[in-house]
């Protein structure tokens, strides 16, 4: 029996493997191992315990303010250990963050063939988002096996010389992790709180925006709260005490804000499912609003998901406080445009993407044992 080991380290690495996890175990023609690196601690057991999986491995490197120097270090010299006493035949590791990286170079080091999950998005600039970008594309270089949410991913990788008959594109398993969680009858003591205003969801940790970004962010939120009197922000804010600090100096005591822990990813995803706009510089809630019909104002300069932007779900409106405030407080007031980026349209796949990945590795894993 072939042995795969799955590694990842952060929350959304986790949302979006876990279902590959469970798919593979199901299957019973794998030996399936999984690693996780710990990158991230609270955030990532969250995940684990929603999916209720029990890491074979967790190498616990999280450390408060960590660098990426710390990150790559600690992920790198733990997983050469790992990697040698289990010898895996494959490993699986998805999209784009330290842990991604280091994992895939572990792997390349020992010449163990690597999968990636969610290969081929690109922004073609190194610096943004920063690191995910190079993450992603050292990735690509290593990688035997690339499962491309999109054509649009799969073209990419193409351009840049990938074998095309490595490159299946099989959509997004963070579609798979979402179809699981909608639940119709959701209830939450915050949608109390809510009432019948209309829920604007807020998320923010890019390495990029912290510092003066995340604090015109965070301004822009205040003077929207004044403008538009129907609306409430519930933000979760991610555990880098970095952010928790701006976000409590400037957006404590606004009655119309409520700032939470993380969320566990059946609340997030029904929180999406009964927000009217989100505000975000994440990538993976770029996967999941579009599917709901849900207009996301991205806080970024760049983005790696042109498919939302193309299906009108997307917006990307950058960091600056003006520009924050005035197409969101546009959105708010302008019907035409609201219904315009709600349309449901989902460019990542039928939440299949796992049930893909799994059939392909039976074929090609079983062909390489003759
Ligand atoms: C990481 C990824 C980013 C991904 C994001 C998802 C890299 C370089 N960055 O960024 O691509 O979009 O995860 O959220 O791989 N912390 C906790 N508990 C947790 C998680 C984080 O306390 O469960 C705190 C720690 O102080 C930690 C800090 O957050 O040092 C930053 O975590 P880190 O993983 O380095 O960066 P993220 O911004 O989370
Ligand atoms: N998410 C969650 N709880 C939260 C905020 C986000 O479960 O409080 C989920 C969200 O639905 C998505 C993923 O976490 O699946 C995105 O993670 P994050 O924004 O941290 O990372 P990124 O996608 O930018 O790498």
């Amino acid at each position: 029996m072939k042995k795969v080991m799955l590694v990842f380290g952060t929350r959304p690495e986790a949302i979006k493997m876990c279902p590959l996890v469970l798919e593979l175990k199901e299957r019973k023609k794998f030996n399936v191992l999984v690693t996780v690196t710990g990158q991230h601690k609270e955030m990532l057991e969250q995940v684990l315990e929603r999916f209720q999986i029990t890491p074979d491995y967790d190498l616990a490197i999280m450390q408060p303010h960590q660098t990426l120097f710390d990150v790559t270090r600690k992920a790198l010299s733990s997983l050469h250990d790992v990697f040698s006493i289990e010898k895996p035949d494959l490993v699986l590791v998805h999209g784009d963050t330290t842990t991604s990286f280091v994992a895939a170079l572990a792997a390349f080091y020992l010449h163990i063939p690597v999968g990636h999950v969610e290969a081929g998005l690109r922004t073609y600039d190194i610096h943004s988002p920063f690191p995910e970008e190079f993450n992603r594309q050292a990735t690509g270089i290593i990688a035997k096996y690339n499962f491309a949410p999109t054509e649009d991913s799969r073209q990419n990788l193409i351009r840049e010389g990938k074998d095309p008959n490595n490159i299946y594109v099989t959509g997004n398993t963070s579609i798979d992790a979402l179809k699981q969680m909608i639940n119709p009858e959701f209830h939450h003591e915050y949608l109390d709180w809510i009432e019948d205003n209309r829920l604007i969801l807020l998320t923010a940790h890019r390495r990029e925006n912290l510092g003066q970004p995340l604090v015109n962010i965070f301004k822009a939120i205040v003077r929207i709260t004044e403008q538009v009197k129907d609306i409430k922000v519930l933000y979760p804010i991610h555990l880098n005490p970095l952010i928790r600090q701006t976000a409590n100096e400037i957006l404590k005591d606004n009655d119309r804000i409520k700032l939470v822990e993380p969320l566990d990813v059946l609340n997030f995803h029904n929180f999406i499912a009964r927000s009217h706009l989100i505000l975000t510089d994440s990538g993976g809630i770029q996967e999941e609003a579009p599917a709901l019909g849900k207009p996301v104002l991205v806080l970024r300069d760049t983005t790696e998901r042109p498919e939302g932007v193309l299906a009108g779900t997307l917006k990307v409106i950058g960091t600056n406080e003006d520009d924050i405030v005035d197409a969101c407080v546009e959105l708010l007031n302008d019907n035409d445009l609201y219904r315009n980026m709600s349309t449901a349209k989902n460019p990542y796949g039928d939440g299949t993407a796992s049930k893909q990945i799994a059939d392909i590795l039976e074929i090609d894993l079983m062909k390489s044992t003759k």
